[in-house]
């Protein structure tokens, strides 16, 4: 569990303003639209774009990469850094395709709140109530952003009791819409008391904001026709006395999420839920490892990896690991121990993602996201650090529920799968395991539309058309255990061997009758159905 209480050191200035967070949608919702204006008004970007790919190649891939690939401007994928305010936004990317994968879970590991948006017509959709789930299982700050109100939405009460009733949090109106639809001209800012006007002529501008003195203020009614200010007038009467009154410790706690209505695509709604992240947001948090807690302030520099993405740059055949800083200052060419490996590492060419372009991190503090290029080292889980051996704790790893044999299109393409796939393990997109009798590789995902998003991938990235099939198994275990012991089993039961990407052994079985037999008959065996990812 995170810790929010406000009972802890003042953090530096520098930790203290950034705010690393994540926004969680169902597909559809608004996720590109609103990243992009976050960048737009971050400066990152200078226009938003209108051309966009449409269904699912732009969901293979990152929305962050298919935004650069779209529109041609430079943001690289997985995390983007800008600056608003006096704030530090580090934006980390949850992958864009439709289903499931370690990799989301795992993204959210490497962030202190999320954004939840939902499509005013649609309200809690499968996908948002599956990651809100995991946002959950961390005590993560929600803020809820409700998208499309300049289309025909639910009602506002409506809304709001669906996401208390299906997600089990508490929600207070952080604004509130008036009019809906084609008569929606724009919210009252509950949190600040101002009147918001959506511009419905120019897409990109920011809506007039007028300062208002409560509700019987006069201006209202200037800017407000009659009939929608008094629906205005009774719905926020009929808000105070039902819903719960904003309150910063529970929303740092994960009970209580702000809703703020807008239109992403108009840019309505937007600077007010930055300004939500900016003033609400919880900075860097403490993360955990196994030996003890680390506080964001701690003068020495830790991180962990919790992506690694292959292929970022055509021309180098890199990959770049994706580390969070948990403390610290850190500078560029500080030498690291890479505790899994013991081994000194000097991180000479970290990349920060930073507005248009990637640059040089220089310098990065706690909370930040950086990204380090090498050749297959830094594995998801690691740990750098100045020279404790720690071991953080919290990054998941999932027992691969599927399992399918996958073969190339073309068979004399073998050896260009192979490499592909074994990308896809390093990643932790899927887990990949090559049997010891005859040709052929297995993929075990947690989710079945993984399947399709490997082969689109594979498809895209390395020309090669594959084909998943069913697989005569079912599970898979990880081996370990004496060697002696573990040399006899396999060699006992080589149809049901394999080794996984990194060579360790593993049992293939079709019932759970299976495993219950080799541990009877193999007590000095160790079967599981996960392997450390560290
Ligand atoms: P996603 O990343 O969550 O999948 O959503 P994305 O931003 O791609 O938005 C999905 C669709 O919803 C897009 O339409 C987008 O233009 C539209 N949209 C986003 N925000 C708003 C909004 O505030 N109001 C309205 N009315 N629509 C919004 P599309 O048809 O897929 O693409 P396009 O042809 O409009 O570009």
């Amino acid at each position: 569990m995170l810790d929010h209480s406000h009972n802890r050191p003042t953090l530096p200035a520098e930790i203290a303003r950034r705010r690393t967070f994540a926004i969680i949608s169902h597909p559809d919702a608004g996720k590109t639209t609103l990243t992009e204006k976050f960048l737009l008004f971050g400066g990152a970007i200078q226009m938003a774009g209108q051309v966009r790919a449409k269904g699912e190649a732009r969901r293979t891939r990152s929305d962050f990469m298919q935004m650069e690939k779209d529109r041609g401007i430079s943001v690289s994928a997985s995390a983007m850094s800008f600056d608003y305010g006096q704030f530090r936004f580090n934006l980390v990317d949850t992958p864009g395709h439709s289903d499931f994968s370690e990799d989301t879970y795992r993204t959210l590991t490497a962030v202190d709140a999320a954004i939840m948006v939902i499509d005013g017509a649609k309200g809690v959709e499968s996908q948002t109530r599956k990651l809100f789930e995991v946002c959950r299982l961390r005590d993560l700050p929600i803020l809820t952003f409700c998208n499309k109100m300049d289309r025909e939405a639910r009602d506002t009460f409506e809304i709001i009791d669906e996401i208390q009733e299906n997600l089990a949090i508490d929600v207070t109106p952080a604004s509130w819409p008036i009019g809906m639809g084609r008569d929606f001209i724009g919210c009252y800012d509950i949190l600040r008391d101002r009147l918001e006007l959506m511009d419905r002529a120019d897409r990109n501008r920011v809506a007039e904001s007028i300062k208002i003195e409560g509700l019987s203020d006069p201006k209202l009614a200037e800017h407000v026709p009659a009939a929608l200010l008094e629906k205005l007038r009774e719905e926020l009467e009929m808000a105070r006395e039902l819903l719960p009154a904003f309150d910063r410790q529970a929303f740092l706690d994960g009970t209580l999420t702000p809703i703020w209505f807008g239109s992403a695509i108009n840019s309505f709604g937007v600077k007010e839920l930055m300004d939500g992240i900016g003033n609400y947001g919880p900075p860097p948090q403490i993360q955990r490892s196994e030996s003890r807690e680390i506080a964001p302030e701690e003068k020495s520099v830790t991180g962990f990896v919790f992506k690694v993405q292959a292929n970022m740059d055509p021309k180098h055949r890199d990959r770049v690991a994706f580390v969070r800083l948990a403390s610290g200052h850190f500078e560029r060419g500080m030498k690291l121990l890479h505790v899994r490996s013991k081994k000194p590492m000097a991180v000479s060419n970290p990349v920060l993602f930073l507005a248009a372009d990637r640059e040089l991190a220089e310098e990065a503090w706690a909370g930040d996201i950086i990204g380090i290029p090498n050749h297959g080292q830094l594995r998801i889980g690691d740990a750098l650090t100045e020279g404790e051996a720690l071991r953080f704790t919290g990054i998941p790893s999932f027992a691969p529920e599927l399992l399918q044999n996958v073969r190339a299109g073309d068979p004399m393409k073998a050896k260009h799968l192979e490499k592909a796939l074994m990308q896809f393990a390093e990643e932790g997109a899927a887990k990949v395991f090559k049997p010891i009798i005859g040709s052929g590789f297995i993929v075990g995902v947690v989710g079945a539309l993984q399947f399709e998003v490997l082969a689109s991938r594979i498809e895209l990235e390395y020309g090669l058309p594959v084909r998943f099939e069913s697989s005569q198994f079912t599970s898979a275990r990880w081996i370990s255990g004496p060697k002696a012991e573990v040399e006899k089993f396999v060699n006992v039961n080589k149809g049901h061997i394999a080794a996984d990407h990194d060579g360790d052994m593993v049992y293939l079985t079709r019932l759970q009758w299976d495993i219950d037999r080799v541990e009877r008959d193999y007590p000095a065996l160790k079967l599981t159905a996960t392997k450390e990812m560290m």
